[in-house]
């Protein structure tokens, strides 16, 4: 039995513990209700009484030792805690997250959305890998048409049939063929067209196009909604244009440009010294698409247009390239703030 406490004294003086946790541990395994101090104090009562005295005296011995060790291990590590902790200053006020900021894009394109959307016209969208029918053939723009060539369209080389879109007006072919007038919508999306890259031109851009079709739809009300569009995004003082113009899915057909907000319609580069800036094409829905897509061209009638997002950003924005958009430069993007 000494023998036991003796190689418990040892153990006690060698104990070395990392944490407060082990640190507790010890004192439960040894000084606890149930611990190796409490077996010795109920065997004291066997003990012979001539080894009492020596008996006695071990496992008092292993108990300070034990109390001992744990108040010094404890002193240390809460004392190490506390250095450790010393660099830090708790009242000091954090980092802050840095926050991203809207692409300009989705700025203009929410902000176009905005104003039609006040003016009644649902939000409607297509697929980017599109079909011949949607794309073009629905359009009046059957196979062989020339005015395809319009558009250099990227096609996948096993099924002539899949291609990218060209232009959002795939979208107006859809949503007539799905839903029964009137119709006001605007469909906004990305487009692809295999052009070379420049300051000016890109193989992918956005679009956003806006139908109307209703009974007794003129001229006349594609006219106002258009000043009604411009002068809300560009100034009440805007004025518009229409030329006439030609697309296959619209007749009469024009393109539409409004007086150049940069130096006040006075002349400048913009402006290319003409005072005018386009900005979308437009024109009546040929009643061919109507027909194609199930609407009956003798009740209704309805105008599109078909807008550029880049283009109207770079008017906005006074932005001189293209490619900018798409090379997400943070320098760039954190410039346009509006939400
Ligand atoms: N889809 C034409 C383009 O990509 C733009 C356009 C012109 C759309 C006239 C229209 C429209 O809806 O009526 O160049």
């Amino acid at each position: 039995m000494l023998n036991k406490i003796k190689e418990h004294i040892l153990l006690v003086e060698n104990f070395e513990a990392k944490s407060l946790e082990l640190v507790e541990k010890f004192r439960i395994d040894y000084l606890g209700k149930k611990g190796v101090l409490n077996d010795f104090f109920a065997a004291f009562k066997e003990v012979p009484n001539t080894e009492k005295k020596e008996f006695g005296q071990f496992v008092n011995e292993l108990k300070n030792k034990a109390q001992e060790k744990v108040n010094q291990l404890k002193e240390n590590l809460e004392q190490s805690e506390e250095n450790a902790g010393s660099g830090l200053d708790l009242t000091m006020s954090g980092e802050s997250m840095r926050l991203g900021s809207r692409h300009p894009l989705s700025i203009v394109k929410n902000e176009i959305v905005e104003i039609f959307a006040r003016l009644g016209f649902t939000i409607s969208e297509g697929p980017e890998i599109e079909d011949d029918w949607h794309n073009f053939s629905a359009l009046n723009l059957p196979e062989e048409h020339p005015a395809r060539d319009m558009q250099d369209t990227f096609f996948i080389q096993t099924n002539p049939d899949v291609l990218l879109r060209t232009h959002t007006s795939s979208v107006q072919v859809r949503y007539m063929e799905k839903n029964p007038a009137p119709i006001r919508t605007l469909s906004p999306g990305r487009v692809f067209r295999n052009e070379a890259i420049s300051a000016r031109a890109h193989c992918i851009f956005h679009q956003i196009e806006g139908l109307y079709i209703d009974e007794n739809v003129s001229f006349a009300d594609l006219k106002q909604t258009l000043l009604h569009f411009a002068q809300e995004f560009f100034g009440k003082e805007t004025e518009i244009r229409l030329r006439p113009s030609y697309f296959p899915f619209t007749e009469p057909s024009a393109e539409v440009d409004i007086s150049c907000n940069i130096c006040k319609s006075k002349g400048c580069n913009i402006c290319k010294y003409t005072g005018w800036v386009e900005i979308l094409g437009c024109g009546m829905v040929d009643p061919n698409v109507l027909e194609n897509c199930g609407i009956d061209s003798k009740k209704y009638s309805g105008f599109a247009f078909g807008m550029g997002v880049e283009r109207i950003t770079m008017l906005k924005y006074q932005i001189k390239d293209l490619r900018l958009f798409f090379e997400n430069d943070i320098r760039f993007l954190e410039q346009f703030t509006k939400a």
